[in-house]
């Protein structure tokens, strides 16, 4: 299992803090499980790792397959929850190499996101990118007139239908969707387009386990199966109480530390494939907890990186931060430190150990550093960057995420912020 170390923290709080969250942590664990605290019609995600509709789970199977056969490129349209998941995802279990060696090989399957911007750069690039190559698109819209993927759609449906036809085309794009509702229900209707679901009962930013993270995991070749495995464990294991659940822990910590004036969590990474879990997280947090006026603000930083820009704030800028390291244990490959015989750099005293090791030395280090300067550490390890794992983790960060907004006093599961922008915007254009 994934698992959580809040005693660096302990430093901040008292024994009889924690003691003192515990009986709202029940009462919140209460709500939530009896579907009777807020927002209880957007609960479906509680239970997907294991009550999910089977044939459709086939289904995805199936056209994640076909798109492989018929593609060497998807092109998934969609943004905010209908995206973050499943860029979370794919980053995670298979990273970006730091340099584009993947697109221009002969026989790799590339999955490019976009509708996630207006930048007009950007989706001319992907246009570009793709080039001569054969390509399926994936859009992932609930109410399928969201302004950004919507347009994006426009345009590769255009590329696809002049490429392929209009006919053909069709059978390369996969919607996903409301079940009944909606402009982009509509038109997959009527012109014949393979749809899935997502749920009435899920929201956006709850939907990885649906098809609208699957479907696009499916495709670059993930394994789903064990993705549902680990979130289908950890919605066991998280069932428990307080102090044998590191789910409740985590949200238990977040919420004593902001009623100590602690407002920012900046969540840590000592991997790059981990950036997109942060991104993700932020839309949870954020969009979850960020409202009444209240709210913990979700920051991220991937260190090693951001030590060299972010450091020093984070080290001694204004002591209204804690930090959350997400941490993988083993990393999937092994480089060691060369030796060098002049030693100019005075690193030999490093050669022949892992770069793993000097990485964890450094989170080490870091930690120490940020506790002597007021920054309370918590620390989330993953064992490995397997689907398994990720599918605990999101489900860990799911689950912490409704408690914590429950114990917080807000409705975790819906946006009434999000709307100001779309309104202005509306206007500006002349909607
Ligand atoms: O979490 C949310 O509700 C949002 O981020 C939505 O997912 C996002 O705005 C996309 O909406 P839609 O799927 O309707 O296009």
């Amino acid at each position: 299992m994934i698992s959580f170390d809040y005693t660096p923290a302990l430093k901040f709080i008292s024994s009889e803090e924690i003691a003192a969250i515990e009986p709202q942590v029940a009462t919140a664990a209460k709500l939530l499980e009896s579907h009777t605290g807020a927002g209880p019609e957007w609960l479906g995600w509680l239970d997907l790792p294991t009550k999910y509709d089977r044939a459709e789970y086939k289904r995805i199977k199936a056209a994640a397959k076909r798109i492989r056969k018929q593609s060497e490129v998807l092109v998934v349209v969609g943004i905010g929850g209908s995206y973050l998941g499943g860029k979370a995802g794919l980053e995670f279990c298979m990273p970006t190499p730091a340099l584009p060696i993947r697109g221009g090989r002969k026989k790799h399957f590339d999955v490019v996101f976009t509708g996630t911007n207006l930048s007009a750069d950007y989706h001319a690039q992907v246009i570009e990118a793709i080039g001569e190559r054969d390509f399926s698109v994936n859009v992932i819209s609930k109410s399928g007139t969201t302004t950004e993927p919507a347009i994006a759609f426009r345009i590769f449906k255009q590329k696809l239908e002049e490429k392929y036809g209009k006919a053909s085309a069709a059978h390369r794009i996969y919607a996903t969707t409301d079940k009944a509702r909606g402009a982009l229900k509509i038109l997959a209707d009527r012109e014949g387009y393979e749809t899935f679901v997502v749920p009435d009962d899920v929201g956006g930013r709850f939907s990885v386990l649906t098809a609208v993270g699957l479907l696009p995991l499916a495709a670059a070749g993930i394994d789903v199966d064990a993705l549902l495995r680990g979130a289908a464990d950890a919605r066991l294991a998280y069932k428990k109480p307080l102090a044998e659940n590191a789910c409740y822990q985590y949200a238990a910590l977040r919420n004593i530390l902001r009623n100590k004036g602690k407002e920012i969590e900046i969540l840590a990474n000592y991997e790059p494939r981990c950036h997109y879990i942060a991104e993700w997280w932020k839309q949870l947090y954020g969009e979850s907890e960020g409202k009444d006026g209240k709210g913990i603000f979700p920051a991220s930083v991937s260190f090693t990186a951001d030590l060299h820009s972010m450091g020093q704030y984070i080290q001694d800028g204004r002591r209204i931060v804690f930090e959350t390291v997400l941490e993988i244990e083993r990393p999937q490959m092994e480089l060691l430190v060369p030796k060098a015989e002049d030693d100019l750099d005075g690193l030999n005293y490093l050669a022949g150990k892992s770069l793993d090791y000097v990485n964890k030395k450094a989170a080490e280090g870091t930690r120490m550093a940020h506790i002597d300067g007021g920054v309370p550490n918590l620390t989330i390890s993953i064992p490995e960057a397997t689907p398994y794992y990720l599918g605990q983790l999101f489900f860990f960060f799911e689950k912490a995420c409704a408690i914590s907004g429950y114990l917080l006093g807000v409705n975790p599961f819906d946006q009434p912020g999000v709307e100001a922008y779309k309104k202005n915007m509306f206007r500006l254009l002349g909607k």
